[in-house]
């Protein structure tokens, strides 16, 4: 049988950072692909893209506790560390970095990034601190690792809004890349959390992609009035059966904030329970 090279496992970060430090001095393209493992096909595909633009590529595995509100599900998230080193493996990624918890918050630590103003709404308001934690870590990580593009996918929309924001307002000089969702043939953005849909929630779970689908359309079509197309993506969530909807809203592509006309590029986002599993969704609808 043919042996699966695995990426080198890192654990620490001065390692992981001479690697990378290394790397640019001989002149090879760094690209960082951050995740919280559970690899599924739409961190493969940030991994793809990765190796096609950089010639080192490194993926952070670490579930990261600081993003998590205490009665989020930080202790059932899954961990599947041997699965995703064959995984990265499979697509010959060069390193993996995988640090502990103590690794990345030592004793002691207490230095946090105040999130920028795309944070405030939607995810920020339902998720209070989230952000802070993602913009913690994240910065921690890029400054970790050199990184010349760092690749986020674009399901989570608000957060590539938050750490481009980020990214631009701290002079981080590493370029923030966002990828395409990733979704199975029925439409259903990929997440870590869909495993834990039944079927009958699987199709519940449907009307989020066919009501993003519906907004692209009216905008297609020639819609401009933004409340009227909200207004109809909630009842297609209401007629699925969907009873907790976080958020479902049109705004501003860039800074998030509310829209009523269609004058620059817009995003229609949404975040649902579906039985005990909170899915998020979103699409870009542009203004031509
Ligand atoms: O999107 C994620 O998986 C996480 O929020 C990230 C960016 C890896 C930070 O922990």
């Amino acid at each position: 049988m043919m042996e699966m090279k695995k990426p080198t496992l890192i654990t620490s970060w001065y390692e992981i950072r001479a690697e990378a430090v290394q790397a640019r001095k001989q002149n090879l393209k760094v690209g960082l692909v951050p995740t919280m493992g559970a690899l599924h096909e739409g961190h493969l595909s940030l991994v793809r893209t990765a190796r096609d633009y950089c010639d080192v590529t490194i993926a952070t595995i670490f579930v990261n506790p600081t993003q998590f509100g205490p009665h989020e599900d930080l202790n059932k998230y899954p961990r599947t560390l041997d699965d995703d080193l064959a995984r990265l493996g499979a697509l010959e990624v060069d390193f993996a970095y995988a640090p502990s918890k103590e690794e990345l918050y030592p004793e002691g630590f207490s230095t946090f990034v105040e999130p920028p103003s795309v944070a405030k709404r939607f995810e920020g308001e339902c998720r209070p601190g989230h952000f802070r934690g993602v913009t913690t870590i994240v910065l921690k990580l890029l400054n970790i690792i050199p990184a010349h593009i760092a690749f986020f996918g674009q399901k989570d929309y608000q957060q590539c809004r938050v750490i481009q924001s980020m990214a631009q307002d701290l002079n981080v000089p590493t370029l923030i890349q966002l990828c395409p969702t990733v979704r199975d043939p029925d439409g259903l953005a990929l997440s870590s959390r869909n495993q834990y849909l039944s079927t009958a929630e699987r199709t519940q779970a449907l009307s989020i992609s066919k009501s993003l689908d519906d907004a692209e359309g009216e905008v297609s079509r020639g819609q401009t009035d933004m409340r009227r197309i909200v207004d109809r993506m909630r009842n297609t969530l209401e007629a699925a059966g969907i009873e907790k909807i976080d958020y479902v809203d049109i705004a501003d592509a860039q800074t998030l904030e509310p829209v009523a006309q269609l004058q620059n590029d817009a995003v229609a986002l949404i975040a649902a329970h579906v039985g005990i599993t909170r899915l998020i969704d979103n699409r870009i609808l542009s203004h031509r």
